[in-house]
């Protein structure tokens, strides 16, 4: 079920030079790592997460601050299909969150392209299960996958996009380090970009 190339923007991001990305031959990708936090595992998608996903989609919190509901399953396999894409292309991607101790998938972190936007950035985006809210979890995920980015795809910069009134996911941004650069309209609402650069990475958490 892998996502036909065309379906993946194709540009050059600003942080990360994606077209030579796209051109290298796929027998030179490496494997998609599995992250690994104290509570969490982080693991590329599959097939198979199809049905729990799709709960996850059409629950109204789990999407707070969306374009809303899915309510069709075309469309939690046109997820999967995408991000399972951008792994079998060797791009960063997004991860399935489950927990260590339970055998569960409970959300999303990981990266996301906006160029139809004219977002050159490369975004770290999060959804989680609402049982699990309030106990850490994404900032622990999202530390990982920020990691992740500088230290094994070398990005030059990663940013998220929150809606101002997106108070979990304002804290969330800033317990990863990251800083509001300023304030746009993105999909019809007001969005602060959060960022960091490579260098304040470093600087703040050394080479990795
Ligand atoms: C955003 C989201 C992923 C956060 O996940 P999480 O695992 O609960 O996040 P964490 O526990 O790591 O951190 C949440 C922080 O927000 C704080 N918080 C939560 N609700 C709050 C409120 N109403 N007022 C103030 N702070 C609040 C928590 O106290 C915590 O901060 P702290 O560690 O300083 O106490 C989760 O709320 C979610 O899935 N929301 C719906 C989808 C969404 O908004 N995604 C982001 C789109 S930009």
């Amino acid at each position: 079920m892998a996502a036909p190339v065309a379906q993946i923007p194709r540009r050059r991001f600003a942080c990360y030079d994606y077209e030579s990305q796209l051109a290298r031959d796929s027998s030179s990708l490496l494997p998609v790592p599995t992250l690994e936090t104290e509570r969490l595992i982080l693991r590329s998608f599959r097939a198979q997460d199809v049905d729990v996903m799709a709960q996850l989609f059409a629950n109204p919190d789990f999407m707070r601050f969306s374009l809303g509901v899915f309510t069709e399953r075309k469309q939690t396999i046109a997820f999967i299909d995408k991000v399972m894409g951008w792994d079998g292309v060797g791009i960063p991607s997004q991860f399935a969150v489950v927990p260590r101790d339970e055998d569960a998938l409970i959300g999303y972190c990981g990266f996301f392209y906006h160029p139809e936007h004219q977002i050159e950035d490369i975004e770290i985006g999060y959804r989680l299960h609402p049982d699990y809210w309030n106990r850490g979890l994404i900032t622990e995920a999202a530390r990982a996958v920020r990691d992740h980015g500088f230290g094994d795809w070398k990005l030059s910069r990663v940013i998220s996009l929150i809606h101002p009134e997106n108070i979990p996911s304002r804290r969330v941004a800033e317990k990863n380090g990251m800083q509001v650069e300023k304030e746009i309209t993105f999909r019809g609402f007001p969005t602060l970009v959060f960022g960091m650069t490579r260098e304040q990475w470093l600087a703040k958490y050394g080479a990795r």
